[in-house]
């Protein structure tokens, strides 16, 4: 019979997870709060947003920032989901996400959870070729 968990850590703690379950998911059901914008469980995910990165310290590329909405829990898989690293990137991207939708209140309530209140940026306007 097939094992369908396995151990991965996540902060520092060992789990038994199921191996069929994104990161975002596992995170989610542990209380442990992951921002995420493009995911929604009817939908197959894609990873488009950006805004639900967790640090990998053994990945393919070692202390690399992954969506883990579209991560997969592996063997040994070391996870931070907490670091300077996702906090600057984060905040990078809440101020440009601001930038682009300055009206959408889901982004400014996102963005303010995680301490960003205002943006460096302004939007593009985008101009249409006749
Ligand atoms: S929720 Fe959008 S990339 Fe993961």
């Amino acid at each position: 019979m097939e094992n369908r968990h396995v151990t991965i850590t996540i902060n520092h703690e060992t789990y038994s997870v199921e191996k069929d379950r994104s990161v975002l998911y596992i995170c989610n059901d542990m209380g442990i709060e992951i921002p995420a914008l493009c995911h929604n469980e009817a939908l197959k995910p894609y990873g488009a947003c950006r805004i639900c990165m967790v640090e990998v310290k053994n990945g393919p590329q070692p202390d690399s920032l992954t969506a883990s909405c579209t991560l997969m829990p592996e063997n040994g898989m070391e996870i931070l989901t907490e670091t300077e690293k996702i906090k600057k990137y984060s905040g990078l991207l809440f101020e440009f996400l601001l930038a682009r939708a300055p009206q959408s209140n889901c982004i400014n309530e996102l963005a303010a959870k995680y301490g960003v209140f205002k943006t460096r940026f302004t939007e593009r306007k985008k101009t249409m070729i006749r």
